[in-house]
């Protein structure tokens, strides 16, 4: 049977459309028209078609609709927390001397290793729980503390089995995420074994799970040689690539993705002139980590502005991750991309949704233009502004959807 309802009395209507790429549109007194969990019709209330006059209602009880949040960059499963390395940061221990020491990730590695598929599901569950109660409808989450064949195998079952329970996700395999213990010393062995061996073992045992496949391009972890290795076998297996590029310096990490034709380059702090051409050229979303700046200590801002100039289409997400960003907050993300990258509200807007969605190929999510998936946020303020402007203001949507 058809599922036809009315979304009426709201305050107004915020959304980003995905013709025109950095346009939000505002409709004030706006009603949505939703048939088969999709976005039928929009506007103004007093244009509304006469055919869906006598629609099921649900009132929006004079609140602001939005689009769902979407996070493109999460590192959603680990086990155990590093809350205590955090506060030697504070204490002037620099991350890297952290890495150096064997702790950092390795520690979170170790953590994970030790975690079981069930405690991973539980986890998962709990951490999507939070960010869903926030107003993230999508997310992508990539494996990547594992760094053996085992143990990333068991990620990747633990995202087969949340995405089973209908939890909406992308996942992206990442045992490049850094260098194991095992293989310490020999980064390009493991970059050729991960490549080789482990990608394709991976996708042959949980088909259909990982879309994507990420690398970290950064001194003293892979360099662009070894990251184009690992996701060239990763695009042979049909997955799309993503990447951890120039976030502690300039390494060409932009230039990579281009040249790959990857969805997405992260992080970006460091990323060169010409790098950021290239991603304007080859339609790379550069996806910002404001979070993760802030989570370091760190002064070097991604040059947003200057990749809006240049043409590219920004993306902001959360980084989520026990090291550099433990945050689960969609609307900080919204605020510092407002406030430290500088992006006007309608810019940091469409980078929490349609930007994100796009770089995760998900035309119907990130915007509530006909056609879209009718996951909406209901947020109680006079003017969407708010969200931003009153800074540290707790606001929880609800979600329609
Ligand atoms: O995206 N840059 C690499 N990886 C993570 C940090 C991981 C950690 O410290 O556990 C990131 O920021
Ligand atoms: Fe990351």
């Amino acid at each position: 049977m058809e599922q036809r309802a009315l979304l009426t009395n709201l305050r107004g209507i915020v959304t980003p459309d995905p013709a025109r790429a950095w346009a939000v549109d505002y409709i004030e007194n706006g009603a949505i028209a939703l048939e088969n969990g999709r976005v039928a019709w929009l506007g103004p209330s007093k244009e509304l078609p006469s055919e869906w006059q006598n629609a099921n209602k649900l009132d929006g009880k004079g609140r602001w609709a939005s689009p769902g949040f979407v996070d493109p960059h999460t590192h959603l499963l680990f086990g155990g927390d590093r809350s205590q390395e955090f506060n030697r940061r504070l204490q002037g221990v620099t991350y890297a001397q952290i890495a150096a020491e064997g702790g950092g990730i390795r520690e979170t590695v170790r953590a994970t290793r030790k975690a079981s598929l069930e405690e991973l599901v539980a986890l998962g569950e709990e951490r999507l729980g939070k960010l869903a109660r926030k107003g993230v409808v999508h997310l992508e989450a990539k494996t990547g503390y594992g760094l053996s064949l085992e143990s990333e195998l068991r990620l990747l079952e633990a995202y087969g089995e949340l995405q089973r329970r209908g939890w909406s996700l992308d996942v992206t395999l990442m045992p490049a995420h850094d260098i194991p213990q095992e293989f310490q010393g020999d980064p390009a062995g493991y970059a050729k074994v991960v490549a080789e061996q482990w990608q394709p073992e991976l996708v042959k045992r949980q088909p259909g799970v990982a879309r994507f496949c990420d690398v970290f391009v950064e001194k003293g972890v892979f360099t662009p040689e070894q990251g184009r290795q690992v996701l060239a076998s990763g695009k042979a297996l049909g997955l799309i690539p993503r990447i951890h590029a120039d976030e502690f310096g300039p390494t060409g990490g932009a230039e990579l993705a281009a040249e790959l034709g990857a969805a997405s380059a992260d992080h970006l702090m460091f990323a060169s002139d010409a790098g950021i051409k290239a991603m304007a050229e080859a339609d790379v979303t550069p996806t910002l980590l404001p979070g993760t700046t802030l989570f370091l200590g760190m002064r070097d801002w991604a040059p947003a502005r200057k990749m809006i100039a240049a043409g590219c289409r920004v993306a902001l997400a959360s980084d989520f991750n026990p090291g550099s960003c433990a945050c689960l907050d969609p609307l900080l993300i919204l605020r510092l991309g407002c406030l430290q990258l500088r992006m006007t509200f309608e810019e940091a807007l469409t980078a929490v949704t349609l930007h994100p969605a796009r770089s995760l190929r998900r035309k119907d999510l990130g915007h509530l233009q006909v056609g879209a998936l009718g996951k909406v946020l209901l947020w109680e303020v006079k003017h969407p502004l708010e969200l931003v402007y009153w800074l540290g203001e707790t606001y929880v949507p609800e979600t329609i959807g």
